[in-house]
């Protein structure tokens, strides 16, 4: 690896943080700033976030890689508003967070839908009854053909493949036309082949959508392939390392020497010996 790939890919853990959000380029969508959360068990306290500060751009696609255990589902719930903080601040639009809001919606392997409802009924669940059926059924239908289950309308989870399900999960998040997509290791259950596959279905959807998209995986290489920027945690009481910028353009092949480049710099920063 290139000494100087640093300097090319990192840009400091507080950029941006304290720059109000620039109109006309990319604006800055969630605003972290010294986040401390602390888990208080019967053991005793687990302090898990020290010190978090982390600008996402409107409709970036960002990742957040980091130790098994450091603290990135607590931060993603903490954004979400799932989980309170303890100190600092976690702004939305320029909103403090204070509760989960039905605009930003949690992605996860499969756990999001009903195995009772059809795929039709699972989609439109989050649209509510008072919906009229016409209606409920064009966003259903579009949201079937985007993640392309057309002509599985009535089928059952059950009748599905993991990586079919996963595109119910998707298509039911989409549905209520969230800003915001929270992916927690969405792909961790699924085999190689269908993981490659559901990770080229997320960004085709994420550039036909614009959502702004937070990923959360221990996958580096997932990270490398999906996101625009990679903020990397450090380990427990967790901060931001480093966030480091990926220009290369999309679709991305991990054979280039760009990408092998980027993934060692991550692994570097993380601190991880990859020889086995
Ligand atoms: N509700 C809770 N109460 C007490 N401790 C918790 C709670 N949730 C998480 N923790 C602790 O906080 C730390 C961070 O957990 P978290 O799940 O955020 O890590 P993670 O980085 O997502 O890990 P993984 O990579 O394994 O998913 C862990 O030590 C965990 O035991
Ligand atoms: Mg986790």
């Amino acid at each position: 690896m290139s000494p100087n790939l640093g300097d090319v890919f990192a840009v400091p853990a507080s950029h941006g943080a304290s720059k109000p959000p620039q109109s006309g380029s990319a604006s800055v969508k969630i605003r972290i700033a010294g986040v401390y959360k602390t888990f208080k068990t019967k053991k005793g306290e687990v302090p898990v976030l020290e010190g978090v500060d982390l600008d996402v751009r409107d409709r970036e696609f960002l990742a957040i890689v980091g130790p098994s255990g450091c603290g990135k589902s607590t931060l993603l719930n903490c954004i979400a508003g799932f989980e309170g903080i303890d100190s600092g601040s976690i702004q939305i639009d320029g909103e403090q967070v204070t509760r989960p809001s039905p605009k930003r919606v949690f992605v996860f392997q499969e756990t999001g839908i009903f195995p009772w409802l059809s795929v039709w009924d699972n989609i439109g669940f989050g649209l509510g009854r008072k919906m009229p059926f016409a209606q409920k059924h064009e966003i259903v239908m579009k949201y079937i053909d985007l993640v392309g289950l057309t002509g599985f309308e009535k089928a059952l989870p059950s009748e599905l493949s993991g990586g079919m399900k996963q595109r119910v999960e998707f298509a039911r998040a989409l549905a209520v036309d969230p800003d915001i997509l929270y992916l927690d290791e969405p792909f961790g259950a699924l085999d190689a082949f269908t993981r490659l596959e559901m990770r080229r279905e997320i960004v085709r959807i994420w550039k036909a959508t614009g959502k702004t998209c937070l990923l959360v995986t221990h996958d580096v290489e997932e990270a490398c392939e999906l996101a625009d920027r990679i903020a990397v945690m450090s380990k427990r009481p967790a901060t931001i390392k480093e966030i480091v910028e990926n220009p290369m353009p999309r679709p991305r092949d991990p054979d280039e020497k760009a990408f092998r480049d980027l993934k060692d710099h991550i692994f570097e920063t993380l601190g991880v010996e990859r020889r086995v």
